[in-house]
Formats: C-alpha cells, structure tokens, sequence
C-alpha cells in the first residue's frame, strides 16, 4: 500500500496563528485592526461567567466594538443549533464569528458561517461525498477562533464536525474557506478547564497524531508533526490533567493540538476516527472520549501491519527503550503504554455509558465513513463488528 504516490499531498494553512501566554488580551485589537464593528461571539454557557472568558469580552468591547452571544453550544453541535443560531441572529450583520470554547463551539461557529452567507437548506452543504449538492464559497463569515481547551484542533481546520440529528450521525461541513482567519491560542484560559474534559481532549490530540502516523498516506511532513505531537501528549497530559493550573504543561498541549491536527489533515489519517465519530453521533459522548476507548481496539487491530511504526512511536515516548528489541516487541510495548496511560487519566470503558450498544449500526456507520481507506490494512464490516464486541467486552484494557 505504501508507495511514493502515496506520499504526495497537498496543504494549505490559511491561519494565522497568535500563540502564546495573555494572547488574550489581544482579540479586541486584532478585531479592530480588521476593521470589524460588530461580531457573534458562539461560547458555551458553562464557561461564560469565568474570568479569563469575560476579560475576553472586555477586551472586546474595550476597543468599542460590539457582539451578541449564541451560548447555545452543546458537545456534538448539531445542524439544529446552526439553524436556532441563525434564527436568533439572521437579522444582524455580522463581520465574523468568534468561536470561544473547545472544538464544539469552534465548529459550530464555522457552520453557523456557511448558514448565514450562503442560500437554500443547510443539509445541501453537508460534505459527504455522494450528498454534498452545493459548494461552500468564500461568501462565508470570518472565523476567529478561541480555542479553551487543547483537543480538536478546529482552531487551525478546515473542517465544522457536525451532529445530523435526523439520523444521529456526525457528518458536517468541509472547505478551505472554514479555515479561521485567525487563532489566539492562549494557555492561560485552558487552566480552568476540568480534569475530565482536559484527559479527553488529549486523547482526542493522540487520536489525530496516531492516525496521521500510521495512515497509508503519511509522508515525512505528517510525520514529523504527528510523532512530536505524541510525544508531547506523552510528557504532558497527565500533569495537564491532575495540575491543571501548571502552565508549562497548558502550553505543551496547546501546541499538541495544533500539531496533531495538522499531521492528520497532512498525512490523510483517521483509523480511530472511523470508530470514534459513530460512537459520538450515535451516543452523544464527548469526541475525545470515545477516541479514547477506540485507540487501543484499533491498535490491536493494526499491530500486525504497522509494528514498525508503534516501534517508532515507543522509541519516542520512552527514551529508555531496550535497542536489542524487536519492533514487534517494542509494538505491543507501544500498546500497553498507551492503554496505562488512558487508564491512569480516569477514562473507563464504555460500557458504564452505553448500555446496550447497537453494534450493528456502528459497524455500518464505519465501514462508510470517509476515512476508512485511510485505515492502513483491509477492513471489513465484520472487523468492525469485531472491534465493537471487543470495545464493549467487560475486559476490555
Ligand atoms: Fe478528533
């Protein structure tokens, strides 16, 4: 599979990324310097009394510029959040969009963009290859993203992740247009962000870094980003998590973040992804969850195939590594580092969620999701089926 025409690719970043300690403080400028007089500010409601979100919005109004609030953003944003958004704010002309949040937020903030700039049903501009009738234009909003947790990476994708609810399926939109004009990536404003949440977006940072390394399309470019990201993740998330003030550790992972999205949309990745998507659409669990219980079930399923590449990979994220092991050794090492690492972040198998899961239809959403070539051996249906049984078996990790 792994040949020189695999290797080609081709990327464009349009973002402009402002990264760094008290970026904050910068937004309200960056927003006047463009001009802008008046913005949607699309947030969470849980995180809008928090200090560091309303020195955002002082910022903001402090350069007397003007916004309204959509803080109806829940995880796994769906087309009928954009459609009440659109509702509510049609009326206004906005400049941009700011996203403040983690990668729901930011997302919805991208597909409330297409909503208002561009004509007709919103389900027209759903990218799925067989589906998607109408083009998204450069007609859309601005984005400014303000990423307050390291996960999705939405900060620098050209990608708006978005729950159908008709059919419970995540789907979404898709267009270089939907990059953010531009990111401010400040560490400080993740230090509150939960335990919880912080592992799981972490894991969701792993998830991207591990299937733009392992993908039949990864090329030396991904890779570089992918196993730094690892790396990172490795050294940092378990302080990120259980020290969440530690800043040095924020900062680590914030920059995971944009690193590990970039490799995957490099390298043409998503082998876990092709497990996690259906789990959160079908489910509503949060997206770095459910990669996090898909990582070690697709691994195993790749050992075989790619124990070159998870040799690498425990090269890297443990330095005192035995040099007379067999990658294959070295593989299974990968594996059972990566499994400690998620049961040492609290992340419990899913079964205590998910009582009776419909295997059935996660297999089927599986096998026709977008990025199943992008798993690096042959996979069927009834591999899925497989991996489902064996995510959801009581011993699972
Ligand atoms: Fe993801």
């Amino acid at each position: 599979m792994k040949n020189i025409e695999n290797r080609s690719f081709e990327i464009y970043i349009k973002t402009k990324i402002i990264f760094g300690v008290d970026s904050r403080f910068r937004i309200g400028r960056i927003l006047k310097n463009k001009n802008y007089q008046k913005v949607l500010i699309c947030i969470d409601k849980n995180i809008i009394k928090l200090k560091y979100i309303n020195e955002i919005f002082d910022n903001i109004s402090g350069e007397g510029i003007e916004y309204e609030i959509y803080d109806g953003v829940e995880i796994n944003p769906t087309i009928m959040m954009i459609m009440d958004a659109c509702q509510k704010f049609r009326k206004y002309n906005f400049d941009c969009i700011l996203g403040i949040g983690g990668g729901s937020s930011i997302d919805l903030a991208k597909g409330i963009s297409v909503a208002l700039t561009h004509e007709g049903n919103i389900y027209n501009y759903v990218s799925e290859i067989e589906n998607q009738k109408k083009l998204i234009t450069d007609a859309v909003k601005p984005i400014i993203a303000v990423p307050t947790a390291a996960g999705s990476g939405a900060e620098v994708s050209p990608v708006s992740v978005i729950v159908d609810q008709r059919r419970k399926l995540k789907t979404g939109f898709f267009s270089e247009y939907l990059f953010p004009l531009v990111a401010v990536i400040d560490p400080v404003v993740h230090t509150t962000l939960p335990p919880k949440t912080t592992a799981e977006c972490g894991l969701d940072i792993l998830s991207h870094a591990f299937d733009a390394f392992v993908s039949p399309y990864s090329n030396s470019f991904s890779d570089a980003l992918a196993i730094k990201s690892i790396e990172m993740v490795f050294k940092n998330l378990k302080s990120a998590v259980f020290d969440g003030k530690n800043l040095e550790s924020r900062s680590e992972m914030a920059m995971a973040s944009i690193l590990g999205l970039i490799a995957i949309y490099a390298g043409k990745g998503g082998s876990t992804h092709t497990i996690a998507e259906p789990l959160g659409g079908l489910y509503n669990i949060p997206h770095g969850y459910a990669c996090g219980v898909a990582l070690p079930a697709m691994m195993e399923f790749l050992l075989s195939d790619c124990s070159d590449k998870f040799a690498v990979i425990y090269r890297n994220i443990n330095k005192s590594f035995n040099p007379e092991e067999e990658d294959e050794d070295l593989a299974k090492r990968c594996i059972k580092e990566t499994k400690r690492l998620i049961l040492d972040l609290g992340i419990d198998p899913p079964w205590k969620e998910i009582s009776n899961p419909d295997i059935g239809l996660l297999s089927k959403y599986s096998i026709k999701h977008m990025a199943v070539d992008r798993v690096p051996r042959e996979i069927t249906r009834q591999d899925y089926v497989k991996l489902y049984e064996e995510i959801f078996g009581k011993s699972y990790f």
